[in-house]
C-alpha cells in the first residue's frame, strides 16, 4: 500500500482472525461488588492484550446508578420518565411516547438510556455517570490487582437513525483507540480515502453481544485478537460534535423551530452582495407574500417588479427630483438636501426592486368622507401585511431587503412613470439582495415594554 501513514493506529484489523469469548458464571452485582476480581475469578484465561467488552448495566449496579422505583406500571412509568428528564441534556425528537434525547456525554438515545429492563421491577437503571471513566477504572485494578493489560469497552444498546433494529455500541472505553481513521490513505486502486474512520469500539461492542445476548446474565464478553493500542481516546470521542452534526434534531423538531424562527431571520438591509438573486426564490417569495389577509376576500396587493433598469432609474431619477423640489420648498440646505437624497441609493444599487401597491379593488363604498377614509385605511394595512410577508418570505431564503417608504411620498410621480391606474397607491419600495454579510437570527422584541395587557 502506498500513500500516507493512517492518522491514529497503524491497522485495527485483527488479521489472525478473532475469538468472542462469554464471560459465564457471573453473579449478581451490586454496589459493593469487587467488578475485577468476580471477573478474573470466573475468567482466570483471560490474558494481555484481550478487550473487555462489560454491559454498562454492570457499571450501573456497581457506582450506585440504580433507582429504588415503584413497582405498580402506571407509577413506574411516571417515575421513569422523571428520571429521562433528569438525565436528559438536550432532547432530539418526541414522537408519541419514544423521546430520543442526548445525555451529559453526548450519547443520544432513546429515553436518555434510562431502562427498565434486566433489572428488578422495583428498580431503574441511570447509565454510568461517566463511562470512559468506569472502564479507565476497573483497567486500572486489573492492571494493578492482576497484573493484567487489557482493553475495557462499556456498551449500551442503542437503535441508529436510519436503520431498524438496535446494536450495542461503545458508550464507555479506556486502552483502546476508539476509532482508526484512513484519512489520506491511498487503497489498492489509487483512491485517497477521505473520511473513513472506522469505530472500532462500536464494532467490538456489537460484535461482543452476540456472544452476551440479552436475557441470559453474560454481562462481559472477552475479544481476542485485536492487541489494542492506547491511543488516550475514550468512547467520548466517538460523540459528534454538535456543530458537524447534520441531524442534531429530529426533521419535525427541526421544521417547528425553523417555523418559529422564521420572523427573526429578518432584519432591514442595507448593504448587498454582488451575487444575483434567483428568480424563483423571489417568485417563490411573492406567492407566499400575496397569501396575507386582506378584507372582504379581496387581492388587493400588486407587486411591482422592476426589472428593466432603463425604468428604474427613470423612475427613481423622477422620484429624487419631486423630493429635490419638495426639500427646496422646506429650505434644507442644498448639503443637506444631497444627503437625504443619497439616502436613496440603496434603490438604485440593489440587485432587484419591487414597489407593492395597493390597488384598491374591492374597497366598499360609503355615503360619507369618514368611513371612506377608514375604508382606504383598511386596504392600506393589508399592504402592510403583504409586505411584511413578503420580507420574511425573501429573509427565509437568506435573500435581505430593506423597505424604503419614498414611493408613498412620490405616489403621483410613481403613477406617471409607471402608467399605474390613478387609484393605484404605492407603499414604499423594497430593496432586495443577498445580504453582504451575515448577520443571523435576531433578538425576540421586548414584550414587557410593547405589549399592553389590559
Ligand atoms: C413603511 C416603512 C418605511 C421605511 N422607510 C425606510 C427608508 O426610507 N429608509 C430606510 O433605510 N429604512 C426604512 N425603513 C426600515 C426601517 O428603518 C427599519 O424597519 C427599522 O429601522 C427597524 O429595523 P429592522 O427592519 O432591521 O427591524 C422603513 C420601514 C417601513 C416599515
Amino acid at each position: 500500500m502506498t500513500g500516507a501513514e493512517p492518522s491514529r493506529t497503524p491497522d485495527h484489523r485483527a488479521a489472525a482472525g478473532l475469538q468472542i469469548l462469554p464471560v459465564t458464571g457471573l453473579g449478581e452485582f451490586g454496589p459493593g461488588s469487587d467488578l475485577a476480581a468476580e471477573i478474573v475469578a470466573a475468567a482466570p484465561w483471560i490474558v494481555d492484550d484481550d478487550v473487555l467488552v462489560v454491559t454498562s448495566k454492570v457499571f450501573s449496579k456497581t457506582e450506585g446508578r440504580m433507582v429504588a422505583a415503584p413497582t405498580d406500571p402506571e407509577e413506574r412509568d411516571a417515575f421513569r420518565r422523571r428520571l429521562i428528564d433528569d438525565e436528559t441534556v438536550r432532547v432530539v425528537a418526541r414522537r408519541n411516547r419514544t423521546l430520543i434525547t442526548a445525555n451529559r456525554n453526548g450519547l443520544v438515545q432513546a429515553a436518555a438510556g434510562v431502562d427498565g429492563s434486566n433489572v428488578r421491577t422495583d428498580q431503574i437503571a441511570l447509565l454510568p455517570l461517566d463511562p470512559d471513566a468506569s472502564a479507565a477504572r476497573l483497567r486500572a485494578r486489573l492492571a494493578d490487582e492482576f497484573g493484567l493489560r487489557v482493553a475495557v469497552i462499556v456498551t449500551d444498546t442503542m437503535g441508529r437513525a436510519w436503520r431498524t433494529g438496535q446494536t450495542d455500541v461503545a458508550i464507555g472505553a479506556s486502552g483502546i483507540a476508539v476509532s482508526h481513521g484512513y484519512d489520506g490513505v491511498v487503497d489498492p486502486y489509487g483512491n485517497t480515502l477521505q473520511v473513513t474512520d472506522i469505530a472500532v469500539a462500536d464494532e467490538l461492542a456489537a460484535a461482543a453481544d452476540l456472544v452476551k445476548g440479552k436475557l441470559d446474565g453474560v454481562p462481559v464478553a472477552v475479544v481476542r485478537g485485536m492487541t489494542p493500542v492506547d491511543d488516550g481516546t475514550g468512547a467520548r470521542d466517538l460523540v459528534r460534535d454538535l456543530d458537524d452534526d447534520m441531524f442534531r434534531l429530529g426533521v419535525e423538531e427541526a421544521v417547528a423551530l425553523g417555523r418559529r424562527q422564521a420572523l427573526l431571520t429578518r432584519r432591514s438591509i442595507r448593504r448587498f452582495a454582488e451575487r444575483e438573486v434567483a428568480e424563483e426564490s423571489m417568485r417563490a417569495a411573492f406567492a407566499e407574500a400575496l397569501t396575507a389577509p386582506a378584507p372582504h376576500h379581496t387581492h388587493p396587493i400588486r407587486f411591482l417588479w422592476i426589472r428593466d433598469d432603463d425604468r428604474r432609474r427613470r423612475l427613481l431619477d423622477a422620484m429624487a427630483e419631486a423630493w429635490r423640489a419638495d426639500l427646496t420648498a422646506d429650505r434644507k440646505t442644498p448639503e443637506s438636501t444631497a444627503k437625504r437624497i443619497r439616502r436613496g441609493q440603496i434603490l438604485y444599487d440593489a440587485p432587484e426592486l419591487v414597489i407593492p401597491v395597493v390597488t384598491g379593488d374591492g374597497m366598499h363604498e360609503y355615503p360619507d368622507a369618514r368611513r371612506n377614509a377608514c375604508e382606504k385605511t383598511m386596504f392600506t394595512v393589508a399592504g402592510g401585511a403583504a409586505v411584511a410577508g413578503l420580507l420574511v418570505a425573501l429573509s427565509v431564503r437568506d435573500i435581505g431587503s430593506c423597505w424604503v417608504g419614498s414611493t408613498i411620498f412620490a405616489a403621483e410621480v410613481v403613477r406617471r412613470e409607471l402608467d399605474l391606474p390613478s387609484h393605484w397607491q404605492p407603499l414604499g419600495a423594497v430593496a432586495i439582495g443577498h445580504p453582504a454579510e451575515e448577520a443571523g437570527l435576531r433578538e425576540p422584541a421586548d414584550v414587557d415594554s410593547m405589549v399592553v395587557e389590559l
